[in-house]
C-alpha cells in the first residue's frame, strides 16, 4: 500500500493551494470532531499521488466534503473494502493508507461520485424550529391541515416535523413523545415555545433541483456517506430519520422552484392550507429568484390563504425582518409570512443557531405585526 507521499511529490501550483486546504480541514474543521478524518485530511494533504486524483475532479467538487464523502460512499457499497474495515475499526492510520489507496486506484470512481452529488446534511434540528412556526402559521390563518411544501427540501426530511418527538432545554416537549426519532433543542432566552400541536397534515411535497429519495438504495447511501465515520449518534438519527420518511415518503418534485411550485400548489387539496417551508435553502438563489419566490407565493394565495415559514440567514428571506440584526452575523432568523386574500402579514418570530438545534421564539401569539396591504411583496 503507497505510503502519504508515495506517488511522487505534490506539483507546484493549485496542487500547494489544495494541500493546504486539506491540511486546514484536518486541523481546523475535523479536529476534536472526528479524529479519522482528522487524519485522513492530513494525509491527503501530504500525498502528491492523492492530490493529483483530487485534482481529476472539477475545481468546485474538490473540497474535502465532497471528496471524503465519495470515499465513504465507496466504502458504505462494499467497493472499498480496506477503508471500511478501518472506518469500522476507528483506526485513523489504516483508514490514511486505505482513503490514498482508493484515491489512486479508483480515481473516476471517486470523481464520478463527487461530480454526480451535492453533500448534505439534512438532518437533527430543523424540526424544533419548524413545528412551533407550522402550528403558528396554522392557527393565524384558522387551518385544521396543512399541506406541506418543502422547498429546497434535499431528502425531505422537514416533511416529517408532525411525526418526530421534541424536547426542549426548557423542558417543553412537541410532536410525537412516543417518536422512533426524538429531536434535543435548547432555548435561549426566557420565553417558552407555543405548544399548539401541528393540525393534520395532508400533503408531503418537496421541490428542489435535486431531490433526494430516501427510498433509493444509491440516494439512502449517499446520505450515510455525507456524515462522517465516527459519528454514531448522528449516524443513529439519521437510520431513525430515514426509516419513518419511508413509511410516508413524500411527493419530490424535481426542477426549480419557481417553475415547479405551480404544480407543488395544486396538489394540496382544497380546504387545506399549503404551507411552504425553506430551511438554510434561499441563499442558493439568486436574489431575482427570492423575489419570483415571493411572487409565486403571493399568486398561489389568490384563491386561499398561503404560508410561509423560513429559517434563513439574516437577510436572505425577502420580506422577513431582520430586527436590525447583522447580516452573515452566524445566526438566522425564522420568518412567518402568511398571505391572505387581503394582506400579507410577514414577521420575524425567532432566531436560531446551529440549524436550529438553539432557538429563540420572539413572537407574541396574540399580536399580528407588520400588516399591510396585499400586493406583489418587496424585498
Ligand atoms: C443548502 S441546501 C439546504 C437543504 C435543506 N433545506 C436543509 O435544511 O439542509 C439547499 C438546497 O436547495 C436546493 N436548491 C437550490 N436552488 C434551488 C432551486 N432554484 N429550486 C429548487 N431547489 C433548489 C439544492 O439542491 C439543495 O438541496
Amino acid at each position: 500500500m503507497p505510503g502519504p507521499t508515495a506517488a511522487g511529490a505534490v506539483p507546484a501550483g493549485r496542487a500547494r493551494t489544495l494541500a493546504q486546504v486539506y491540511r486546514h480541514f484536518g486541523e481546523a474543521v475535523a479536529a476534536g470532531t472526528s479524529p479519522l478524518y482528522e487524519r485522513v485530511a492530513l494525509a491527503l494533504s501530504e500525498s502528491g499521488g492523492a492530490l493529483g486524483a483530487i485534482e481529476a475532479a472539477p475545481a468546485r467538487k474538490r473540497h474535502p466534503t465532497v471528496i471524503l464523502a465519495a470515499l465513504h460512499d465507496l466504502a458504505l457499497a462494499g467497493r472499498a473494502p480496506a477503508l471500511a474495515a478501518a472506518y469500522a475499526a476507528a483506526d485513523g492510520d489504516a483508514a490514511a493508507d486505505a482513503a490514498i489507496e482508493v484515491l489512486l486506484r479508483m480515481t473516476g470512481s471517486v470523481v464520478a461520485i463527487a461530480v454526480r452529488r451535492r453533500t448534505r446534511a439534512n438532518e437533527t434540528g430543523r424540526c424544533a424550529v419548524l413545528y412551533p412556526a407550522i402550528a403558528e402559521a396554522a392557527r393565524r390563518a384558522g387551518a385544521d391541515a396543512v399541506g406541506l411544501i418543502d422547498v429546497g427540501c434535499s431528502a425531505g426530511l422537514n416533511l416529517n416535523v408532525d411525526r418526530v418527538g421534541i424536547r426542549y432545554s426548557n423542558g417543553q416537549s412537541l410532536g410525537e413523545p412516543s417518536s422512533p426519532v426524538q429531536l434535543p433543542a435548547s432555548i435561549v432566552g426566557d420565553r417558552p415555545i407555543p405548544v399548539r400541536a401541528i393540525p393534520e397534515v395532508v400533503a408531503r411535497i418537496g421541490v428542489d433541483l435535486d431531490p433526494v429519495d430516501v427510498t433509493d438504495a444509491d440516494d439512502a447511501r449517499w446520505l450515510r456517506a455525507c456524515l462522517w465515520p465516527d459519528q454514531p449518534e448522528r449516524a443513529a438519527r439519521l437510520e431513525a430519520e430515514m426509516a419513518l420518511a419511508a413509511t410516508t415518503p413524500p411527493l419530490l418534485l424535481r426542477g426549480d422552484a419557481i417553475e415547479v411550485l405551480p404544480g407543488a400548489f395544486a396538489r394540496v387539496p382544497p380546504g387545506a392550507l399549503p404551507v411552504v417551508t425553506t430551511t438554510w435553502a434561499l441563499s442558493r438563489f439568486p436574489l431575482e429568484s427570492r423575489l419570483r419566490f415571493l411572487h409565486r407565493l403571493d399568486e398561489a394565495a389568490t384563491g386561499r390563504a398561503v404560508a410561509w415559514v423560513s429559517a434563513e440567514g439574516v437577510g436572505v428571506a425577502p420580506a422577513i425582518p431582520t430586527l436590525g440584526d447583522r447580516r452573515a452575523s452566524g445566526h438566522s432568523i425564522i420568518g412567518l409570512a402568511v398571505f391572505g386574500q387581503s394582506a400579507l402579514r410577514a414577521e420575524a418570530i425567532g432566531r436560531c443557531w446551529s440549524r436550529g438545534r438553539l432557538l429563540a421564539w420572539l413572537a407574541d401569539p396574540h399580536v399580528h405585526r407588520h400588516a399591510r396591504g396585499h400586493g406583489p411583496p418587496d424585498a
